[in-house]
């Protein structure tokens, strides 16, 4: 069974008396431990869909599984456990906690998984902040990182709770090229390790080289699929 699958998925923003389609009949299913971009010009629906996959926000129509889970049949209170349980984020900006170390950024979702001793915790931190090659800054604020390693902190903070799904909106827009290589290679890496199923948006050809399917988005319509 895939770990997603979107059949016929539309969205429409309503902003007063008028309506944006952002997202037009998309069906797509996503396999387990596959490394998987989208990809588009700016506006083209990526970070609807994303958030659609996050269950940030849900179709306007059409049916979306997501971890065996029909997205639809989820109230708003269980959708915050829903993402706390399967699914990891990566942003843009990374959003780390600037007044926490980057120990306690990693810690931070754990927070919420009550059935782990001290001592599992602060292993799986340090396994997952040395996986990122991040180990020795453990007791570094954010603000003392370049923006590669900022974003090495959040993928290890995504994938800390053990999610199936790992999301990220434009992770390497703030980063340059090689950088931006570094930290894709990364995430492929841990999904090598991890079996984690990393879904990641763009807009830059270079980047997208490295995933093993690809979804082009237009107008947000799905207009391609390369293998
Ligand atoms: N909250 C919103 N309200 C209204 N329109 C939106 C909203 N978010 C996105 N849009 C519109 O939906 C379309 C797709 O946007 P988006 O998903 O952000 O694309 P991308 O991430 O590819 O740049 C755009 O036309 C955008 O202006
Ligand atoms: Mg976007």
């Amino acid at each position: 069974m895939p770990l997603v699958t979107a059949e016929n998925i539309s969205k429409v923003y309503r902003l007063g008396s008028e309506q944006v389609k952002a997202l037009s009949n998309v069906s797509f299913s996503l396999e387990k431990s596959s490394f998987i971009s989208f990809v588009g010009p700016s506006g083209s629906g990526k970070t609807t869909l994303l958030n659609m996959l996050g269950c940030l926000d849900r179709p306007t129509e059409g049916r979306l599984t997501v971890c065996g889970t029909d997205t639809a049949g989820l109230k708003p209170s269980q959708r915050a456990d829903f993402r706390g349980k399967n699914i990891g984020f990566i942003f843009q900006d990374f959003n780390l906690i600037p007044v926490l170390s980057v120990y306690e950024n990693v810690e931070y979702p754990l927070v919420m998984v009550q059935n782990i001793c001290a001592k599992e915790r602060r292993e799986r931190i340090m396994r997952m902040l040395d996986a990122v090659g991040m180990a020795e800054h453990s007791e570094k604020r954010p603000s003392q990182l370049s923006g590669g390693q900022k974003q090495r902190v959040a993928a290890a903070r995504a994938l800390v709770t053990n999610p199936s799904l790992i999301l990220a909106d434009e992770p390497t827009a703030n980063l340059d090229h090689e950088t931006s290589m570094k930290i894709i290679t990364l995430m492929k890496s841990m999904r090598d390790d991890f079996g984690t199923t990393f879904v990641f948006s763009t807009h830059d050809p270079k980047v997208v080289s490295e995933a093993e399917h690809v979804f082009v988005l237009e107008d947000g319509k799905l207009v391609r699929e390369e293998a």
